[in-house]
């Protein structure tokens, strides 16, 4: 490629070189005040406030949020002028032309909103997620967004904490490899090999590094309790695989790990992420996350605040203005060292460089005036206004449906073609934003299709609905209707962040309409519309079935109704544990051994509770279909596995010993029975996505790994042991079959 005309001083506008070398040539001319800039993200940029500060290259990039917890809150959207008018400043009048970097949560859809990730995840299929971020990346980097706070990536435990709906689940490979498909699709699956992306993508940010799924109580942003030796086993595998994914930046935790406040835990972001594991990309703080250093007593001021956190290897330093007041005057004076800053900026500038930003800086990929001459006039377009193409709606309803779990089922599901007179009723009948769910910023009400519509689109006149008030009218129209449909549950402001919950039960009054329903003695099917696993217990005691539906995006309505009438057959399976009750967190599929077992038959004699089952109401893995599979043996392509290259095959052949088509997640848990640190009873390493016809037989086949056994030791070093394994086969973590091997040296 030649080198563009007007390029010749600026190596770092030639695409012909690697992109280290036009880092290099950028950070070799750039100011320490130029440098700071890079650091400081500040929220909602104004090109006309912020104006002088563009120009002096003292921004480098911003959060387009409403505010703190901005999850919660709908905003008024992305205004594409200002943002572009924001870029053509800092491209075309600020010294060294260096364009700024949007960020804004997109973080399960932007225009088109998908399910919840806790939803997401539930559909058990990287393909989906793949998909659901690439369309998401298409349609926010559109609206002039380059960079996305996404994937979460946080292991919970704890359903309380109302971010778990944010998660995608409790098992690291289960989050870990939709993560790294989510964050391929976001950045593009086939980044050029210097790491640069097209256009149509956004940076992704694996989040909230690490531990914040273990907050003390379900409490939002409480204090965190956790060694390192779990730390590495448990919680920093996803992000890891998302690192391996090639996730271009990845954000502090609010939180802090046994003392020390992420935003300044040297050890984690510098020595781990960074060093450790070779992450070249951007490390930004948590909103305001550099700032409550001072609140979490362990900063005297923001200066002590931004000194502790660059050092710790926070690259950006979101809103709190810490870094742009005081990082100057720290270098100069020898408390932070310039090399560190200037480690921040080439990361910040690699960013940049990488995503496309010094070509494509303007919405719609326009270039800028100094490469083209003036760049067009017309004023870049607001927020896109476009409705939902079909594409866009199909496969927003694909993921709904794929979403779904079937907790349990009588028979009543699937509905027959002629059910009768249908009741549907609860609150969420007529609901357009709250079936969205938390994080859908860009999403509009008005494009969700609500289950009323599609009930009545389907049944007509045999189709009875409610007003939503879910009181004692509902008996009324109970005793008109053949069968009843109740739509329950959170809203989702009870869920995201800092919405957490005491109690796991339905929101306050649904279960003693629920219970008055059940006793006129009809069919009564219940959808638990919910950003969390809920104690669900009653509900699955009084009701016909029980299905899960999360909040489930813009399709909500016609997924449902193609659902319960068996258009759509549910394939989802639970990503968390549902525990009995509040008394039973933290649960989850990865309990590791004590010194006095017991195992599930034992629970009822002499379980771990003298009032209760410790078992979970229903496991990791859970979920019904409209048909029924049997597992056939386990089979081992052999009993030893080398250490070093050794493989083997488990195999187990699954018939749809019903009379439907059906999906059966076939999932495969590992075991090292003796090893320096106690392991998981049983973790899950893979699993298989088997689509059956009624007497279909499919064989399942994993390769175990020695990788799949390997974890950190005592010493915190990666190790697998050789002795004794055990493999499970099963549809869930509490049921299949097991059989042992051996890991040879
Ligand atoms: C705070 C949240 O913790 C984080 O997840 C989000 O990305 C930022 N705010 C930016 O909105």
């Amino acid at each position: 490629m030649t080198t563009p005309p007007g390029k010749a001083g600026r190596p770092w506008l030639r695409t012909d070189l690697p992109v280290e070398q036009r880092v290099e040539s950028l950070l070799a001319e750039m100011t320490l005040a130029e440098k700071v800039g890079q650091t400081h993200q500040s929220a909602n940029i104004d090109p006309v406030q912020d104006r002088e500060l563009i120009r002096l290259g003292g921004i480098g990039s911003s959060v387009l949020a409403s505010g703190a917890t901005a999850g919660n809150e709908r905003d008024a959207g992305v205004r594409v002028s200002a943002i572009d008018a924001a870029q053509r400043i800092a491209v075309e009048e600020s010294r060294l032309g260096i364009p700024l970097l949007f960020a804004r949560d997109v973080i399960h859809g932007h225009r088109t909103v998908f399910p919840i990730p806790l939803g997401l995840a539930a559909a058990w299929d990287e393909d989906l997620v793949f998909r659901t971020a690439q369309l998401a990346a298409a349609e926010a980097s559109r609206d002039g967004v380059a960079w996305t706070f996404a994937p979460m990536l946080d292991i919970c435990e704890d359903p309380r904490w109302g971010r778990v709906a944010e998660s995608l689940g409790e098992a690291p490979v289960l989050a870990g490899r939709l993560g790294a498909a989510m964050v391929r699709g976001f950045q593009g699956d086939t980044p050029a090999g210097d790491g640069t992306r097209g256009a149509g993508t956004v940076a992704a940010c694996a989040k909230h590094f690490v531990g914040y799924g273990l907050v003390g109580g379900g409490r939002d942003y409480e204090t965190v309790q956790v060694g390192e030796n779990t730390l590495r086993n448990l919680h920093l595998r996803p992000f890891q695989a998302a690192v391996q994914a090639g996730c271009a930046t990845v954000m502090a935790a609010f939180t802090d790990v046994d003392g020390v406040p992420m935003h300044a835990h040297r050890h984690l972001l510098r020595e781990v992420l960074k060093d450790e594991w070779g992450f070249d990309g951007v490390v930004v703080g948590d909103w305001d996350g550099v700032g409550q250093l001072v609140n979490q007593g362990v900063a005297l001021d923001l200066r002590d605040a931004a000194a502790q956190a660059l050092v710790a290897g926070v690259d950006i330093d979101m809103v709190s203005g810490a870094y742009a007041a005081h990082l100057a005057e720290l270098v100069e004076t020898g408390r932070v060292p310039l090399e560190l800053v200037d480690d921040a900026v080439r990361r910040v500038i690699r960013l940049k460089l990488r995503q496309g930003l010094f070509e494509r800086p303007y919405v719609g990929g326009t270039a800028p005036a100094s490469a083209t001459g003036p760049a067009a006039e017309a004023p870049a377009p607001e927020q896109s206004d476009r409705a939902l193409g079909p594409p866009a709606r199909a496969l927003a309803r694909e993921a709904a449906a794929a979403s779904f779990v079937l907790l349990s089922n009588n028979g009543a599901l699937p509905l027959t073609s002629n059910p009768g007179r249908l009741l549907l009723t609860g609150p969420f009948v007529d609901e357009g934003a709250a079936l969205l769910g938390t994080w859908s910023l860009d999403g509009r009400a008005e494009d969700v299709a609500s289950p009323a519509d599609a009930i009545r689109d389907r049944l007509r006149d045999n189709a009875i609905v409610d007003d939503g008030r879910f009181s004692d009218r509902t008996l009324h129209l109970v005793r008109q209707a053949d069968i009843t449909i109740a739509l329950v549950g959170e809203h989702p402001s009870r869920s995201g962040e800092a919405n957490s919950v005491a109690n796991l039960g339905l929101p306050a009054g649904q279960v003693e309409v629920l219970r008055a329903i059940a006793s006129l003695g009809k069919p009564l099917v219940v959808v638990v519309f919910t950003g969390r696993p809920l104690d669900l217990g009653e509900i699955l005691d009084l009701a016909d079935a029980v299905l899960i539906a999360w909040h489930p995006g813009v399709e909500a309505g016609p997924a449902l109704i193609e659902t319960l009438f068996g258009d759509r057959s549910p394939g989802g399976r639970l990503p968390m544990t549902f525990p009995r009750s509040v008394g039973h967190i933290p649960s989850s599929a990865h309990a590791r051994p004590t010194g006095r077992p017991i195992d599930a038959a034992d629970d009822t004699v002499r379980g771990r509770y003298l009032d209760a089952l410790v078992s979970p109401r229903l496991p990791f893995g859970w979920g019904l279909s409209y048909t029924t599979f049997t597992y056939g043996p386990l089979r081992l392509s052999a009993d030893q596995m080398p250490l070093s290259g050794g493989s083997i095959e488990v195999s187990v052949d699954v018939t749809n010993s019903g009379t439907r088509h059906g999906r059966e997640v076939v999932q495969l848990y590992v075991r090292d029975v003796v090893a320096d640190v106690t392991r998981p009873l049983l973790e899950l390493a893979d699993w298989v996505s088997l689509e059956l016809d009624a007497g279909e037989t499919a064989t399942a086949t994993f390769t175990v790994t020695p990788d799949q056994l390997s974890y950190y030791d005592r010493t915190m070093t990666l190790r697998i042991d050789p002795g004794d394994a055990l493999v499970m086969v099963g549809p869930n973590a509490s049921s299949g079959t097991s059989a042992r091997f051996t890991l040879t040296e």
